[in-house]
């Protein structure tokens, strides 16, 4: 019986599978000097993406926030396989690397796919392009095979960037979206939706750890759920809409005082996304209730604060997620620690938050594209 048992588990996690993930630094470490510092936020701390097929703009999502820290993986393309290291994303929905084409002087600074080399390539006549803040993406459609782990999806679509700008310093080559499909966009087919249709999958779930404070040990795995990961029970959320992972949140609050979000309002819960983002004005008063204060582009606040400061509270579906001060307050290679709330730039007739890496650490989330709803529990 036992014997039975272990047998079915192990069947089971072998279902699963798991991508290693990487905690990477942004710019604190990879740009040097004030100015370049302070352009690079003001010109790409936000992300807004409008994504447009034949030069139309037919989409637009969030506006996000991939500074500070991210976490990247591995995925190949091609036949023989061509390498990349790409963020795995919850807010969008379209996979792209650079192109070798692409002579940009971003793109030289990262690992560009020679499709000439790849026996699968397939050219169709179809070009996208992705507006980030100031930032643009520019290139064409193509199918080629892409492989995560052991999962293959052959013939899947893909963008190759001809035109980068916006991605300098940045230690990734590209994004592979796991949001829901749009059928406005009927020839960009979700990777996560072929591996699903083809069968690579037992369960259409993927669930998301990202480690506290180590650069290894971070995951993504896809097929199932590996209960190791986390503390406790999944409470389960349904999506708002099956169209992207939000959800509806009940309030924020602190020391038992509504904050923010007091009619309910929506929340992005995003792995592509950094920080916590909200409305300009209760950020601004979530920051003055902690003594954040300004200075440039950033709130800092004294380090000591860690020690002092409340948790402020995300309630969803009844269910409270604290996140304490030493989440919400991060210390930069100076030594100066800042606040880990930012405004986002996205006017929505909803009150919007995005739940990204700050929010994700301390919550193993599992995004269960079967049933419409999203898992969170305390992550180990
Ligand atoms: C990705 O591949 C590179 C190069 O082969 C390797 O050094 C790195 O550790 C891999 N990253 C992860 C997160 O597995
Ligand atoms: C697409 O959207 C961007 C940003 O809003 C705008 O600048 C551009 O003119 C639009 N292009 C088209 C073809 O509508
Ligand atoms: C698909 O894109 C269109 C055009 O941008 C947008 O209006 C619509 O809300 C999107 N649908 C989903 C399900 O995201
Ligand atoms: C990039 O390549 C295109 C065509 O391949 C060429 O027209 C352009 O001048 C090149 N740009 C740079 C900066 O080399
Ligand atoms: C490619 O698509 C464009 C725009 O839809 C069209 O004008 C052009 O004729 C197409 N080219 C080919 C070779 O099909």
């Amino acid at each position: 019986m036992n014997w039975l048992v272990l047998l079915g588990l192990v069947a089971f996690s072998e279902c699963i599978v798991k991508i290693p993930l990487r905690r990477v630094k942004t710019m604190r470490n990879t740009v040097s000097g004030k100015n370049m510092l302070d352009n690079f936020l003001k010109e790409h701390a936000y992300r807004l993406s409008h994504i447009s097929f034949h030069g139309s703009n037919l989409t637009s999502h969030s506006l996000r926030n991939i500074r500070d820290l991210f976490y990247v993986g591995n995925i190949t393309i091609g036949t023989p396989p061509q390498k990349f290291q790409v963020i795995f994303d919850t807010g969008s929905f379209f996979l792209w690397v650079p192109s070798i084409f692409c002579n940009s002087s971003t793109c030289s600074t990262h690992i560009r796919f020679r499709h000439l080399q790849s026996s699968t390539f397939r050219l169709i006549n179809k070009t996208f392009s992705i507006i980030y803040g100031s930032g643009r993406i520019k290139g064409v459609v193509v199918h080629d095979t892409v492989q995560i782990g052991d999962l293959v999806s052959t013939d899947q679509p893909l963008g190759l960037c001809m035109e980068e700008s916006g991605f300098e310093g940045v230690s990734f080559d590209g994004i592979l979206g796991l949001s829901y499909r749009n059928i406005s966009f009927s020839g960009a087919i979700p990777i996560f939706y072929k591996l699903k249709n083809e069968g690579a999958i037992s369960e259409p779930v993927f669930a998301f750890y990202l480690s506290k404070d180590k650069q290894e040990g971070s995951v993504v795995m896809f097929g199932g759920v590996d209960h190791r990961y986390y503390k406790g029970e999944l409470k389960w959320v349904p999506l708002i809409r099956a169209g992207d992972w939000s959800v509806h949140m009940d309030h924020i609050s602190m020391k038992r005082k509504i904050i923010a979000c007091s009619d309910g309002c929506k929340a992005l819960v995003d792995t592509g996304t950094s920080d916590i983002a909200g409305p300009r004005r209760l950020v601004n008063n979530i920051q003055k209730l902690i003594g954040a204060t300004p200075r440039g582009s950033e709130y800092y606040i004294s380090c000591s604060a860690v020690n002092t400061l409340p948790s402020i509270i995300f309630t969803i579906n009844g269910i409270n997620y604290p996140v304490p001060a030493r989440a919400y307050i991060l210390k930069d290679s100076r030594g100066r620690c800042y606040t880990t709330f930012r405004e986002h730039r996205f006017s929505s007739s909803t009150e919007t938050w995005i739940l990204g890496a700050v929010f994700l650490r301390l919550y193993f989330s599992v995004f269960d594209q079967g049933n419409d709803r999203i898992g969170l529990a305390p992550a180990v």
